[in-house]
Order: C-alpha cells, then sequence, then structure tokens
C-alpha cells in the first residue's frame, strides 16, 4: 500500500477558515462593555458583549477578547434565550475527559488559548437561530504589579465591528489614598482622547471611555473594523513610608509594604552577556545600546563587573570595580565590541558571576547577578538539571539571579526555574525593535536596592504567603497575605524586618494601620490571598522536585477549583445549547508553543494488520486557530491550540486544495454492528471479508425477533425487481448490485462491488433515521477528538458509491475516529 506524507498546510486550513468567518453584515454587537473594579490593587473586570443575528437563518457568533496574562479567569457566562451557559472549572485532566465523552456522545469540542507579548487569547462561540441574542460575559481577576513606582490596568479593546454602544468603565478604590491616575495607551490617543472622562477624588477614581460609533474608527489601529488596541490606566496610591497598608476581612489579611525615603543602598552587580553566534545582528546591537544605557545610570558608590560569554568566558576586568566615570568609560569601549561568535555555556559563565560576587562580599550592599541569553546551553555542562544545581551552589541564597531570555529560542522554563532557585525572576526580552527599552526597564526596576533580608512577620497570622524578600527595590511593593488565625485581631501583630543599610530596621505597627475594609466586598481580601497563593504554589511547582513538587501542585489546583480560577492546572469547560459543541478553555504557559506537554496519546501502529475494511468518515472542520504539526518519519503529528469543530453529517478535513476525509481500519473475519434501531426492532449485522479486497461477505438484516433477510455476495437473496415487503412496515427492493432497505424514516442501500472478480458488500446508510435510538458502525457521530491524534495520510476506495474512486485519506485508528473501542460494534453472531 502506498503512503505518502500529505502536508496540510497552515494557509490552506486558514484560507477554509477564512471562508467560513462571519460576515460582518450576518451579526451585530449591539452592546459592548467592559467593566474594571480596583479595590486594593486587585482588580476585577468584567467584559459583556450582546450580539445578535441579524440573518433570518442560524449562525455561528463567536467571542473573542484578550485579557492579561497575570490575570486568572473567574467565570464566563453565555445567556441565550432565556437560558444561562455558564462555565465550571475542572482539574486539567478531568476537563479534558469530559471533552473526549463530549466527544464521544457526539457533541463537538473545542478549546482555546494564545499568547502575546502581555495579552492572552479567550475565544468561543456559539450558534444563534435567526434573529435571536446572545450575550457573553467574562469575567477575570488579577492582583497589579506595582513596577516603576506605578500600577498598571490592562484592557484591551477589540470588539471586531464598531459598537454603538461601547462602554469602559473603571472604577478604583483604594483605601490609602490615589496620589495619581493617568491613562495611556492607543486607545487614548487623536480622536479617542475626547472619548476618555477621569475623575480623581482622594480615595476613589473613575474612568469612562465612551467612543462613539465613528470615533471608533479613528485611532492608529481602528479602522472599518472597529477599536483595536489598549487602554491602560496607571496610578499609584499614597504611602505612609512605615508598615504600610494592611486590610483584614473575615479572617484574612492582605499586607501592601512599599516604604519609599529610604537611603540607597550601593550595589555589586554582575552582568553576564550572552555573544553567542545566534545574538547575531540586531539583538548584539540592541544588547549593547541597552548595556551602555544601564551603565550610564550606575551611581558612583556601586561596583559592577562585566561578562561576556559563547563557548568561553571574557572578563572584562577580573573583579568588580566601582562605577567611577573612568572605569564606566572603559566598560562602555567593552560594550560597544561585543561581537557575537560561538557556542554558548551558560554554566560557566553564571558559575564565574557568582564567583565575581561571592569574593567581592561588600558589608551593607545589594548584590546581583543578571544573566541575558537567547539560547539554550550548547558548550561546556549543558545537562540543565546539573547546571541548576551548580548555580544553586555557587550562589547559595546569597543573592538573586535575575534571567533575560532574548527571543523565543531560549528555553524559558530552565531560566525561570533557576531564577526562582535563586530569589530572582526571569523576564522575556521580546525581539522587538523596543528590546533595549525592555533590557533597560528591567534594569530600572532592580536599580534601586532600598532593603535587603528582609523577614515579614506576622504574629497571629497563618496560611501565609512568602514572607522572606532577599532585595526590596525603589518602586516595587511587597505584598504579604494571609489568615489571622481565629479572626481575633487584637493578637494580630504585623512586623517587617530588613537591613537598610547596614542597619537592622524593623517597621511596626505605630498608628492604627490595620484597617478593617469598608466598601469592599466581603471574600475581596480572601481572593486576594487565593490569587497570591496559587501564584506561588505554581512558581513552587517550578522549582522544586519530588514530592515537594507534587505538594505544591496539589494545593495550588485544590485552591485553582476552590475560587474558579482558571490556571495552568485547571480547565474550563463550557457546555453549550444541546448539540453544541463543549469548549475547554485552558491557560497557556508563558511562551507556550502548541506542541508543549501534549503529545500524541494515540498513535497509528506502524505494523497494521492488513486492512479488511477501510472506514471513511466525514465531518467539517470549520475553524481552527494555529496548528503545530511535525513529521516523524512517516507520520504525521498534528496537535491544535485553538480548535473547533461544527457538527455536521460530513466532516471533511482541508489540505490545500484538497478535500481530504478521514478514514481507519478494521480487519480480520470480525461479526459487526452496522445499524441496531431498536424502536422498529430492526438489526442490521455484517460479517467482514476476511479475505477478498476489503467489505463484507454477509449481511443480515432481523425485522422483529423472527425475520432475518440474509445478503451474500452470492446470495439467492440478490434478484433483479423483486420487492419484499413485511407487515413490520420494512421495504426491501432488490436491484442489480444494490439491495435498498427502507424502515420508515431510514434507508439504508447495500452495494454490491466487484474487484479481481471477487463480490463483497459495501452498506450506506442514504437516510438517517430521525430518532436518536440507534447505534452501530454506520450511526457513529462523525466527530473527532482531534488534538493529539496522529493520522497519517493513506489510500482508500470510496465504496460508498456505485462506481468508486481511489482516493486520499488521513488514515486514523478506529479507537480515535470512533471515540470507543472497536470492540463496542462487535456482535457475537450475525
Ligand atoms: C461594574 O461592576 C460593579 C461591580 O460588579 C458594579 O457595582 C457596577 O454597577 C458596574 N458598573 C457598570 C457601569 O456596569
Ligand atoms: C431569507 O433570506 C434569503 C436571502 O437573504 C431570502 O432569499 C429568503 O427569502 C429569506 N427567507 C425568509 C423567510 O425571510
Ligand atoms: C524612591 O522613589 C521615590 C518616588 O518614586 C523617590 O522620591 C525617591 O527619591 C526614591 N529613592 C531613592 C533612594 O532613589
Ligand atoms: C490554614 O492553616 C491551617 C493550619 O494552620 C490548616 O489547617 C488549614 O487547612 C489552612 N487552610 C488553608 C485554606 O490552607
Ligand atoms: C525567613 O527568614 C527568617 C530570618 O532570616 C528565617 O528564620 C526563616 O526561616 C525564613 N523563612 C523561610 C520560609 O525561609
Ligand atoms: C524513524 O526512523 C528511524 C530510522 O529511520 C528509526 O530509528 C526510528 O525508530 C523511527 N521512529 C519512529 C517513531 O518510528
Ligand atoms: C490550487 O488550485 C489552483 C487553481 O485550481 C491552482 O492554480 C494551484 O496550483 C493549486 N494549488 C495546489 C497547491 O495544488
Ligand atoms: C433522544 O430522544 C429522546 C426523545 O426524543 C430524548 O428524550 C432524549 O434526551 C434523546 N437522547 C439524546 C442522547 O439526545
Amino acid at each position: 500500500m502506498e503512503r505518502t506524507v500529505v502536508q496540510i498546510t497552515l494557509t490552506g486550513l486558514l484560507l477554509a477558515l477564512a471562508s467560513t468567518l462571519p460576515n460582518k453584515n450576518d451579526w451585530d454587537i449591539y452592546s459592548f462593555h467592559i467593566n474594571s473594579t480596583v479595590t486594593s490593587r486587585y482588580a476585577t473586570t468584567v467584559i459583556t458583549s450582546r450580539v445578535v443575528n441579524r440573518m433570518n437563518e442560524s449562525k455561528e457568533i463567536e467571542f473573542h477578547v484578550r485579557i492579561p496574562k497575570n490575570a486568572f479567569i473567574s467565570k464566563f457566562r453565555m445567556f441565550i434565550d432565556g437560558q444561562v451557559y455558564e462555565g465550571v472549572v475542572k482539574a486539567k485532566e478531568q476537563a479534558q475527559q469530559q471533552y473526549s465523552e463530549a466527544v464521544s456522545r457526539g457533541e463537538s469540542a473545542g478549546l482555546v488559548s494564545s499568547v502575546g507579548r502581555t495579552l492572552e487569547e479567550f475565544k468561543t462561540s456559539v450558534t444563534v437561530a435567526a434573529h435571536k441574542k446572545v450575550t457573553f460575559e467574562l469575567t477575570y481577576e488579577e492582583l497589579m504589579k506595582r513596577t516603576h513606582g506605578k500600577y498598571e490596568l490592562q484592557i484591551h479593546a477589540r470588539p471586531m465591528q464598531p459598537v454603538r454602544d461601547f462602554k469602559v468603565d473603571v472604577y478604583i478604590h483604594e483605601e490609602a489614598g490615589i496620589s495619581f491616575i493617568d491613562v495611556k495607551g492607543g486607545l487614548s490617543t487623536k480622536a479617542l482622547a475626547n472619548a476618555i472622562t477621569k475623575t480623581h477624588a482622594d480615595k476613589q477614581a473613575w474612568v469612562y471611555f465612551y467612543p462613539t460609533a465613528d470615533q471608533q474608527k479613528m485611532c492608529d489601529s481602528c479602522g472599518d473594523q472597529g477599536m483595536n488596541g489598549d487602554l491602560v490606566i496607571v496610578y499609584d496610591v499614597s504611602r505612609d513610608n512605615g508598615l504600610g497598608e494592611i486590610k483584614k476581612s473575615a479572617g484574612y489579611f492582605v499586607h501592601h509594604f512599599a516604604p519609599s525615603n529610604l537611603p540607597r543602598i550601593p550595589k555589586n552587580v554582575v552582568f553576564l552577556i550572552d555573544q553567542s553566534g545566534s545574538m547575531h545582528g540586531k539583538k548584539i546591537q540592541q544588547t549593547r545600546t541597552a548595556l551602555i544605557h544601564i551603565l550610564n545610570d550606575l551611581a558612583e558608590d556601586d561596583h559592577f563587573g562585566l561578562i561576556t560569554f559563547d563557548g568561553n568566558i571574557f572578563h572584562w576586568k577580573q573583579e568588580l570595580v566601582q562605577a567611577n566615570s573612568k572605569n564606566l568609560e572603559n566598560a562602555k569601549n567593552f560594550a560597544r565590541n561585543i561581537q557575537d561568535r560561538g557556542s554558548t555555556d551558560i554554566n560557566q559563565a553564571v558559575l564565574q558571576g557568582a564567583n565575581m560576587l561571592n569574593v567581592h562580599h561588600r558589608e551593607g550592599s545589594a548584590s546581583i547577578l543578571i544573566l541575558l541569553t537567547d539560547g539554550d546551553p550548547t558548550s561546556g555542562e549543558t545537562n540543565l538539571e546539573k547546571i541548576q544545581s551548580n548555580v544553586r551552589q555557587a550562589i547559595a541564597g546569597k543573592f538573586p539571579l535575575y534571567c533575560l531570555g532574548f527571543g523565543f529560542d531560549v528555553n524559558f522554563e530552565f531560566l525561570e526555574k533557576m531564577s526562582l532557585q535563586n530569589n530572582g525572576v526571569a523576564r522575556r526580552i521580546y525581539e522587538d525593535s523596543d528590546a533595549d527599552l525592555q533590557l533597560k526597564g528591567f534594569y530600572e526596576e532592580v536599580a534601586t536596592p532600598l532593603l535587603t533580608d528582609v523577614t515579614m512577620v506576622y504574629v497571629g497570622g497563618t496560611n501565609l504567603t512568602q514572607t522572606n524578600f532577599s532585595q526590596y527595590y525603589n518602586g516595587s511593593e511587597i505584598v504579604v497575605a494571609g489568615q489571622i488565625t481565629d479572626n481575633d485581631i487584637e493578637t494580630f501583630i504585623p512586623q517587617a524586618v530588613a537591613i537598610s543599610n547596614n542597619r537592622r530596621v524593623t517597621f511596626s505597627n505605630t498608628n492604627d494601620a490595620v484597617k478593617s475594609t469598608g466598601r469592599m466586598s466581603h471574600d475581596h481580601v480572601q481572593r486576594v490571598w487565593a490569587y497570591l497563593t496559587v501564584k506561588q504554589l505554581l512558581d513552587k511547582e517550578l522549582k522544586l522536585s519530588g514530592p515537594e513538587k507534587e505538594t505544591a501542585k496539589n494545593e495550588a489546583l485544590e485552591l485553582s477549583l476552590k475560587y474558579s480560577f482558571v490556571t495552568p492546572l485547571t480547565s474550563m469547560v463550557v457546555t453549550k445549547p444541546l448539540g453544541e459543541s463543549i469548549d475547554v478553555l485552558h491557560k497557556p504557559k508563558e511562551g507556550e508553543t502548541p506542541q508543549r506537554g501534549q503529545p500524541p496519546v494515540d498513535q497509528p501502529k506502524s505494523q497494521k494488520t492488513t486492512p479488511l475494511a477501510k472506514f471513511l468518515h466525514f465531518t467539517q472542520l470549520m475553524e481552527l486557530g494555529s496548528v503545530h504539526r511535525h513529521f516523524v518519519n512517516d507520520t504525521f503529528f498534528c496537535s491544535f491550540a485553538s480548535i473547533h469543530w461544527i457538527v455536521a453529517e460530513v466532516f471533511l478535513l482541508k489540505a490545500e486544495n484538497q478535500t481530504i476525509p478521514l478514514c481507519f481500519d478494521v480487519s480480520g473475519a470480525v461479526l459487526l454492528k452496522l445499524l441496531h434501531h431498536s424502536s422498529r426492532e430492526l438489526f442490521v449485522n455484517g460479517e467482514l471479508d476476511s479475505v477478498a479486497n476489503g467489505g463484507f461477505s454477509r449481511i443480515v438484516i432481523h425485522f422483529k425477533t423472527d425475520q432475518h433477510v440474509e445478503i451474500g455476495t452470492m446470495g439467492v437473496t440478490v434478484r433483479d425487481g423483486q420487492t419484499v415487503t413485511h407487515h413490520t412496515g420494512v421495504t426491501v427492493i432488490i436491484r442489480n448490485k444494490e439491495i435498498d432497505i427502507a424502515a420508515g424514516d431510514m434507508r439504508l442501500v447495500i452495494l454490491v462491488h466487484e474487484k479481481n472478480g471477487e463480490k463483497f458488500l459495501w452498506p450506506v446508510l442514504r437516510q438517517h433515521p430521525s430518532t436518536n435510538n440507534t447505534e452501530g458502525l454506520l450511526d457513529v457521530s462523525f466527530i473527532f477528538f482531534f488534538l493529539c491524534v496522529c493520522v497519517c495520510s493513506d489510500s482508500t476506495v470510496d465504496y460508498t458509491v456505485a462506481s468508486p474512486p481511489t482516493m486520499n485519506c488521513w488514515l486514523m485508528s478506529a479507537e480515535s475516529a470512533l471515540q470507543r473501542p472497536l470492540d463496542d460494534f462487535y456482535v457475537a453472531q450475525l
């Protein structure tokens, strides 16, 4: 049998998709609201989109929005015709299982997720009847992180068409007082600026953005499709420079600690710069530019070191030197001459950098190690675990390691793990025209250490989030949440202890810093605690191994479920109206490419038994997002990051210009259940032809319990023009090469084919019974759980027509195609 790999090309699929995209006249978003409420830096945002199907036929209507990566989706609902369809958060495996079950029940399924620089995509759709309406409502939550002395609430608006009733409402309530508030982002410019109203009154602020439909076409990235851009609300809160702000409610507390009136601590910083060949071109240029800017910003009492590395390690100076003007000038010259070449020895680079800092210990200073790389370790030690353990040992918790991963070729998870294991964080630097600004921006976050060895102490507190921080930088914020034991506020004593400029300092509760929440909703503080705990457990899960990893994972999962957060461990299952797909929504990992972590679960056997009957399955692939594919030998693996299936009788996988059906083999001399229609007492079974070219040697039809018609290839019952009518209402018409069986609203045709002088039978269900109590191979819902199903191309003959053509098909295992064991279709006797 000939087997060639046919490439499904993405363009082909997208072209197929494009033709099915909604025409903008088909449906109308008559209202689109984004409502964001921020309390104590915790933002809860609700996006509500109301859509009407203007057509006189049912239409698939899409809801497609982008939300910040840092956020967790916590609720999704659809309102259609007085009914509410609400998403349920489940453990990922369980959701996956439900998804498969839905598929085998004949409901289709889809899942959605994707990543940009700061945003994730949420996409779903539902079929809406003619002239009916649907309301989509998505809620997500996030704790805003303070960087560079401010919080930023990013709201992405892209309704896909100008909307008459478009509104963004932001309400901020900060008990400590709002020190300033600004509105930035692409949507705050040009004609749209007029649509913004900002009100600020001490503890509260309101931002309204109500652009008219005309204004929505007039910003930089807007057009006939309406708006496409961000509104960024930037603000900060007033601070007392003491212990900060502590809110408590219902037995939970959250503490925001960000003193800024402290002297800066001189720092010792070592930059490790990857100059391997892959940094060639723009990346190395931008690195040079950023480094020169950063050197300019060093203070005179800072000490610094520079190491460039490829397969070898180059010290600019063997030791740390003071950041005086002479040394800086020299260093900048060195930076200007950094050239790309060679491989990547991350292990040696980090060890040498750590060593420089270790030998240069200065009392009362803060040491920082910054690694910039764009690739995997390729020379020296390349075993990732070995590198991590070497680095942990060399740093021994004495200073943080920050890893900047440049571009998408880096193993970001490796960098993230290594940073987390050494009290730092990893950051991705996007290959873009502003990469030097991203590098500089990151450096500025850690440029001004104010405290080291910060320990947050809460007597009378329990279930605390992280309390020890190796360094605290100006412009950032330390946030700790926890529970108050027995909700006893009297015995609850918060305190912060740290080292500032060689001195031990204690921040304690001088005035009444512990505020009970007034206007805040009851469970708000608890949700902040849950959010922060889950985030930190996910980090822990990444950096730990063994049983501790499992524990962290289980705890994170438990809390995600309890608080209904869609995290990397959970998925949201959205059940749609009867007969429509279930969607499973996953949160992607940072920079995740679609194939990661989703190995194919089902592979066609490479040594197949001789195929005897090859069934063709048809259904229509309507839409899909990104497709990943790779080939291992002649096996085609595909995983879909974002797919959506429509239930349809005909399922065709569209390759470039071609329509390729799916097929599967059933082999051996087995007896198969073709169609059982219990309410009509009609049962059709078939015996596979074990020697010939495929198809069946015998098919037996049972009516009631005592009437049977047997059709064989030489069969006596095959006679021209003879009509057999049974009192059960079943009609059998026997023609040349075709036996036609009609029972009520069902019609089954058995074709008699001949190949190489041998005859065989092929059953075709020409008219599907309208009731749903049928089963059998001819009646499986033609739906595929395509994620992780491997298919390879094959050729087959379409015996469902009288003059069968040979055609290409995607071969898959029977189990994948049928979504249940083939055994389910076996019968004991004909
Ligand atoms: C926004 O949401 C808040 C909290 O659910 C609610 O109180 C407020 O009325 C909403 N605002 C608008 C304009 O819908
Ligand atoms: C539905 O729309 C089509 C084309 O727009 C039109 O031909 C048809 O008459 C319409 N049917 C009804 C019932 O309005
Ligand atoms: C820290 O930041 C605040 C406000 O952003 C500024 O006033 C202060 O001078 C900074 N402290 C140091 C040591 O740079
Ligand atoms: C909080 O801590 C107590 C023990 O200190 C523990 O029994 C309880 O399960 C914890 N609660 C949560 C939600 O982690
Ligand atoms: C936090 O730091 C304190 C004092 O440095 C130490 O006693 C404690 O064990 C640390 N806690 C954790 C969880 O590392
Ligand atoms: C692919 O082929 C190579 C040899 O050509 C073989 O070693 C390998 O096992 C094959 N892989 C699979 C998955 O069949
Ligand atoms: C697709 O079809 C068009 C027109 O029939 C033809 O020009 C083109 O070459 C085809 N592309 C492929 C990849 O077969
Ligand atoms: C089958 O049809 C009956 C009656 O029409 C209905 O009650 C039942 O829910 C249907 N079952 C399925 C699985 O659709």
